[in-house]
């Protein structure tokens, strides 16, 4: 206990109390247009390519067996017969969804 209290002193230790600190919370994420794939291939590109591989197909270890899935592609999860039955099943939505935004302001990306 001891040690865990000296680790939040030491992280707090030159902020000033009851000072909002940069950077705490959630950034309001505001977009005014649809979705757009192209930017997210260079996310991509910069984020998830380094274990997911540049080429998209993941990355196996020296023993053959994958360290990062493949994404997509022929050893990426597939289509057959149980995935196509699962992924149709009815499961839980969320009404309260219908509340996000109270204000109105509805994103452009939402997709409900
Ligand atoms: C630091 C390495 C790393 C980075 C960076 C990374 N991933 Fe992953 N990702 C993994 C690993 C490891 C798994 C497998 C986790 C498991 O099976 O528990 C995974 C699993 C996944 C899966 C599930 C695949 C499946 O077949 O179940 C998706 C989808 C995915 N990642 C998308 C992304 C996206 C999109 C990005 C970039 C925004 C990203 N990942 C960045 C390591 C990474």
């Amino acid at each position: 206990m001891r040690g865990i209290l000296a680790y939040i002193w030491w992280l707090s230790r030159d902020v000033p109390t009851g000072v909002a600190v940069k950077g705490r919370g959630f950034m309001r994420v505001r977009l005014s247009r649809p979705a757009d794939p192209q930017r997210g291939e260079s996310v991509y590109v910069m984020k998830c390519a380094a274990c997911h591989g540049s080429d998209r197909q993941g990355r196996r270890g020296a023993n053959g067996d994958y360290l990062f899935p493949a994404l997509w592609g022929p050893e990426s999860f597939n289509t057959v017969d149980v995935a196509a039955y699962f992924i149709r099943q009815p499961r839980p939505d969320l009404p309260a969804k219908m509340r996000d935004w109270p204000k109105g302001g509805k994103p452009d990306e939402a997709r409900y």
